[in-house]
C-alpha cells in the first residue's frame, strides 16, 4: 500500500519535475531532454507496474520498447516531447494513494518537491484524470502545489479523509476540481477562495461536514459549484447574499457583475436551514438551482420569478418552506424543471404557470394545494411529466393536454 502510495506521488511529482527541469543550452539540452524522456518512461512503467489491476488493459499500449508520448494511451506530450496530460480515467485501475509525508521522504524526494514547488508558473502537467478508478486513501495534497495544473479530476474513487487544504496552496491556474463520488469527510477548507480562477468545483457524493463556507462563492468566476449529497450544515442565506453583495461590490466598482455568471448552484441534499433569500434575484446567471432535500424554511420569493436564464427549479423536500407557488415563476421564461413537491405549500396553482411555455416536468405532489388545476396547464405544448398526487385539488386532469399523452 505504502508504496504503492509513494509510487504514485513519485510518479506525479517526477513527471512534472522532470520537465520542469532547468533549460539548458544547444547539446545538453539533447542530452537532457533525452535523459527528461527515459526518466518520465521509467516512471510510467514503474506507476504500471503497481498497478495491481487492470481489467480493461488500458496500460497494455505502456510498454518498455515504446515511446510514451507516441505509443502510450491516454498520455500527451507537447512538441518538445514532454507529458503534458495523463488521462487514465474509467479504468478500473487498483491502487491505494494515501499522501506521501515529508517526514518519511527520503531528502532527495522531499527536496524534488521543494524544487518543484519553489519553481513557479512553469510546470507542464496541466491536466491530471484519475477519475473512475478504484483509488484510496488520502487526496494527495501535493497535487495542490504543481503549478501548471488547471483540470485536477479525482472523481469516483475510493479517496477518504479530509481534503488538505494544500490542495488549494498555489491554485491560481486551476479552472476545474472534482473530488465528487469519493469517501471524502470533515469540512471545505476555507483555502478554496484563493483559488481565484476557479470555474468549477464539484464536492458532490462524499462525507463532508461542517458549514457549507461562503469562500466557496469567492473566485470571480466560479459558475459550477456542487456540494449535493453531503452533511453540510448552515443557512444558505449567506451564501447567495454573498453572491449579491459581491455583485453589488462589482456594480459599483468597475460595472463587471462577475455574480452573474453563478450558472449552477447545487447544495442539494445537506441539512442546510433558513430561508431563500430574496437576494437570490441577483444571480441573474443562474440556470441551475437545486435546493432539494434540505432543511430550508420560509416560503418561495417571487423574485426567483426575475432569474431569465433558469432552467432547472428544484427545491422539493424541505419540510419548512410554505405558503403559495408565486404567481411569478411564470417570469423564467426557459423554466424546464419545476420541482416544489413534498414542502408545505398551500393555495391554489397560478394560472400564470402555463407562460413558462417550455415547461417539460411539473412536481407539485405532497402539498396541501386546493382549488382546481388550472386549465391552461392543458395546453402546455411540451409539457411530459405532471405530478400533483397528494394535494387537495379539485377537478379533472380529463383534459390535459395531446403533449401528456404522447
Ligand atoms: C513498483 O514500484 C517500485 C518503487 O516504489 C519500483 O521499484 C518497482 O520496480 C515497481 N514494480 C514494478 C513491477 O515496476
Ligand atoms: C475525466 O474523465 C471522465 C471519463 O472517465 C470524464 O467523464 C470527465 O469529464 C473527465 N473530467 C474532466 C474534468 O474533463
Ligand atoms: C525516492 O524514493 C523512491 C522510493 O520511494 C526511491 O526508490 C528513490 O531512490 C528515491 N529517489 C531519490 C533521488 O532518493
Ligand atoms: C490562502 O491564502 C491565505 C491568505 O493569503 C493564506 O493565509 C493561506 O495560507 C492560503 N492557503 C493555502 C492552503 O495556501
Ligand atoms: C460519514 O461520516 C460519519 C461520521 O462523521 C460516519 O459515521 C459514516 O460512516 C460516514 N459515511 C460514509 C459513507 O463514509
Ligand atoms: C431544521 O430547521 C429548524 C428551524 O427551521 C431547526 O429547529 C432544526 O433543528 C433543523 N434541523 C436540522 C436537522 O438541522
Ligand atoms: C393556452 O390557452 C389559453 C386559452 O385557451 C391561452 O390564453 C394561453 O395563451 C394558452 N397558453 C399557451 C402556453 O399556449
Ligand atoms: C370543486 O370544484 C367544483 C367546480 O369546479 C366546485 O363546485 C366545488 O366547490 C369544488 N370543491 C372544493 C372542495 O373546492
Amino acid at each position: 500500500m505504502r508504496s504503492r502510495c509513494r509510487l504514485f506521488y513519485l510518479f506525479v511529482v517526477s513527471v512534472a519535475v522532470v520537465l520542469l527541469g532547468p533549460a539548458p543550452q544547444a547539446a545538453e539540452a539533447q542530452n537532457a531532454a533525452a535523459a527528461a524522456a527515459a526518466a518520465e518512461k521509467e516512471i510510467l512503467l514503474e506507476f504500471k507496474g503497481n498497478v495491481t489491476s487492470d481489467p480493461g488493459g488500458r496500460l497494455a499500449s505502456w510498454v518498455a520498447g515504446g515511446d510514451p508520448c507516441r505509443d502510450f494511451v491516454g498520455v500527451f506530450c507537447n512538441d518538445a516531447g514532454a507529458v503534458v496530460k495523463i488521462l487514465v480515467h474509467g479504468a478500473d485501475l487498483l491502487g491505494t494513494l494515501p499522501p506521501p509525508s515529508p517526514a518519511s521522504d527520503p531528502p532527495d524526494n522531499f527536496s524534488l518537491r521543494q524544487r518543484l514547488l519553489r519553481r513557479g508558473p512553469a510546470g507542464t502537467l496541466h491536466k491530471l484524470n484519475v477519475s473512475r478508478n478504484l483509488l484510496s486513501g488520502e487526496v494527495p495534497g501535493f497535487l495542490g502545489g504543481l503549478p501548471g495544473l488547471r483540470l485536477l479530476d479525482l472523481s469516483y474513487n475510493h479517496f477518504s479523509g479530509e481534503i488538505p487544504a494544500v490542495l488549494f496552496s498555489s491554485c491560481v491556474r486551476t479552472r476545474f476540481v472534482s473530488l465528487s463520488h469519493n469517501a471524502l469527510s470533515g469540512p471545505i477548507p476555507a483555502d478554496i477562495a484563493n483559488c481565484s480562477r476557479l470555474v468549477g468545483i464539484d464536492l458532490s457524493s462524499n462525507n463532508l461536514t461542517g458549514e457549507l463556507i461562503p469562500q466557496i462563492c469567492q473566485p470571480p468566476e466560479i459558475n459550477y459549484i456542487s456540494v449535493r449529497g453531503n452533511s453540510l450544515s448552515g443557512t444558505v442565506t449567506d451564501k447567495i447574499s454573498m453572491c449579491q453583495s459581491l455583485e453589488l461590490f462589482d456594480l459599483g466598482a468597475i460595472l463587471s457583475p462577475e455574480r452573474e455568471k453563478l450558472g449552477f448552484f447545487d447544495v442539494s441534499s445537506n441539512e442546510l436551514s433558513g430561508g431563500i433569500p430574496p437576494s437570490i434575484a441577483n444571480c441573474r446567471g443562474l440556470r441551475f438551482l437545486d435546493l432539494r432535500f434540505n432543511n430550508l424554511s420560509g416560503s418561495i420569493p417571487p423574485e426567483i420569478g426575475s432569474l431569465k436564464s433558469l432552467s432547472i427549479l428544484r427545491l422539493g423536500n424541505n419540510a419548512g418552506i410554505r405558503g403559495s407557488i408565486p404567481a411569478q415563476l411564470d417570469g423564467i421564461e426557459l423554466l424546464q424543471i419545476l420541482e416544489v413537491q413534498d414542502l408545505q405549500l398551500s393555495g391554489e396553482i397560478p394560472i400564470t404557470l402555463s407562460n413558462c411555455r417550455f415547461l417539460l416536468e411539473l412536481d407539485a405532489s405532497g402539498n396541501d394545494l386546493t382549488g382546481v388545476i388550472p386549465d391552461t396547464l392543458y395546453n402546455m405544448t411540451y409539457l411530459k411529466h405532471l405530478n400533483l398526487h397528494q394535494n387537495q385539488l379539485n377537478g379533472s386532469i380529463l383534459n390535459l393536454g395531446p403533449a401528456l399523452k404522447s
